[in-house]
């Protein structure tokens, strides 16, 4: 049977108390409504259509990377009309439709998968998604009767005392043969303390009208866990968090402190690599075997090699550091920063759209940009790079071997040649050719007894 999706994803969610679309709040530096697409697209369906309302345009733009049908929402008028709005999208489909929740990010595949296969196993017209929680608040509660059957949902705000005490709760993901969701959707009233067409109300016409319905229950209640507010929002990133330390962990990966280690779903760790305390690894990384990161390093968008050390308080954007390179602590790599092989960058070092070639060193206080420094390379304490004349930004050459003395201005566009030397505190401003040393200072002066003169000795003590 063939399979399509809707997302929900229209509400303001006026409990986060946001400008933002509750679906854009990040997780992980993601938004909410990424992790529902991706685990979507894993599904295969035949198309996603995803139904926007509040800032439509912005949340629009933000999933313009993936291969989704729009449709709006206005006004929104509860969740049963918002899969109504999604009815012209499907006049040629005809095979069951998985509901999903914008707002309920943690979701795996692998349940996913299980309960649409249940779905089509059992052959049933209606799978709804349940799980039990200790505390309900909030969720719409599964109502069954004494047999144990499905009667009905009753959202929070509708419900009798006794009816909240219920802890089997709507996880807000259905599965729906689509002749029966079209024809049950006309049927939903508005009538409850909300002025709304819930979806759930589908769940009482299933067993009015004698169909076959379903509750899937979950094992895992955190999977579901709705994002209504900045809290569960909090809770969310700490579940998402926890299982993707998890499956690190289970590849191998030593992580000192889970609690303290944040992880984005797309990064990439090999086996054997140790991340210590308070380490934020983002984006699209992926860094190799045998690492030690941390404690207190950031990485975002970066390749780091094999057997790679990055200590203490190292912030790293959109670069690539090849195997074997030691670096930090205190240094910043910013994009394009390419480190080979071998290579060494100590504390207060900041490198910006440079290579450093194999096993070269740039161990102290330096600043890096716009550089090609050869193999073999060492640059010397407080070293800079003048890359920038306030106009245009130009390119440094260091070349093989070549040796630059602490404290060396190399005002670009300059070339320093093989082998060649710059003497310590110099500002070079012309090219330096192979195997040469160029020094730029003042000659040393001496002004003999001039401490005596000044009576600096009493000065002094
Ligand atoms: C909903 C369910 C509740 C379930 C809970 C699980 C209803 C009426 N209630 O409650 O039974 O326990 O999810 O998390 O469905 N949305 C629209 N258009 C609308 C209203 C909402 O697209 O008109 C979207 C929201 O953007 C959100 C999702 O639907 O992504 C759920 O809406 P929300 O208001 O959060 O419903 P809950 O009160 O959490
Ligand atoms: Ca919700």
């Amino acid at each position: 049977m063939s399979l399509a999706v809707i997302i929900l994803a229209a509400g303001k969610g006026v409990r986060m108390n946001s400008q933002l679309p509750k679906v854009l709040h990040p997780i992980l530096k993601k938004p909410m409504l990424h992790y529902v697409l991706e685990t979507a697209q894993k599904m295969e369906p035949e198309k996603i259509v995803l139904v926007l309302g509040y800032d439509s345009e912005l949340v629009k733009e933000e999933v313009s990377d993936y291969p989704v049908e729009t449709v709006i929402q206005e006004p929104q008028l509860g969740t049963g009309h918002a899969v109504l709005c999604c009815e012209d999208s499907f006049r040629d489909f005809s095979g069951d439709i998985l509901i999903l929740s914008g707002d309920v990010p943690a979701i795996s595949f692998f349940s996913l998968r299980e309960f649409t296969d249940s779905h089509v196993k059992n052959g049933v017209d209606l799978s709804l998604m349940s799980t039990l929680v200790e505390e309900p608040d909030g969720y719409g509660r599964v109502l069954r009767n004494a047999d144990g059957e499905v009667l009905r949902v009753v959202e929070d705000k509708d419900a009798t005392a006794d009816e909240k005490k219920e802890n089997e709760i709507n996880a807000g993901v259905y599965c729906v043969n689509s002749s029966f969701l079209w024809e049950s959707l006309g049927g939903l009233s508005s009538e409850n303390s909300q002025g709304e067409y819930y979806l759930p109300g589908i769940v009482d016409l299933c067993v009015s009208r004698k169909r076959r319905l379903l509750a899937f229950s979950l094992a895992d209640p955190k999977e579901v866990s709705g994002v209504n507010s900045r809290e569960q929002l909090g809770e969310a990133e700490k579940t998402m968090r926890q299982a993707i330390n998890r499956r690190h962990m289970e590849n191998g990966v030593t992580i000192e402190d889970p609690e303290t280690t944040y992880i984005s779903d797309s990064v990439s760790i090999g086996r054997d690599t140790t991340v210590c305390p308070n380490t934020y690894i983002y984006g699209e990384t992926s860094i190799g075997e045998g690492c030690r990161i941390g404690p207190s390093v950031y990485i975002e968008d970066s390749r780091i090699g094999n057997n790679v050390e990055i200590r203490f308080s190292s912030y790293l954007t959109g670069c690539e550091v090849e195997n074997g390179v030691v670096m930090g602590p205190f240094c910043h790599l910013r994009p394009e920063a390419r480190i080979k092989d071998g290579a060494k960058i100590g504390n207060f070092v900041e490198i910006k759209k440079s290579e450093i070639g194999v096993g070269s060193k740039v161990p102290h206080l330096s600043y890096v940009g716009d550089a090609d420094i050869g193999d073999g390379v060492n640059i010397g304490a407080g070293t800079i790079t003048c890359n920038y004349d306030g106009v245009n930004k130009h390119r440094t050459v260091v070349e093989d071997r070549a040796f630059i003395g602490s404290d060396t201005m190399l005002v670009a566009p300059i070339r320093v040649g093989k082998d060649a030397t710059t003497a310590a505190g110099s500002t070079i401003t012309k090219d330096v050719s192979p195997g040469a040393l160029a020094i730029e200072r003042a000659g040393q002066k001496e002004i003999t007894g001039w401490a005596e003169r000044k009576g600096v000795k009493k000065r002094r003590s």
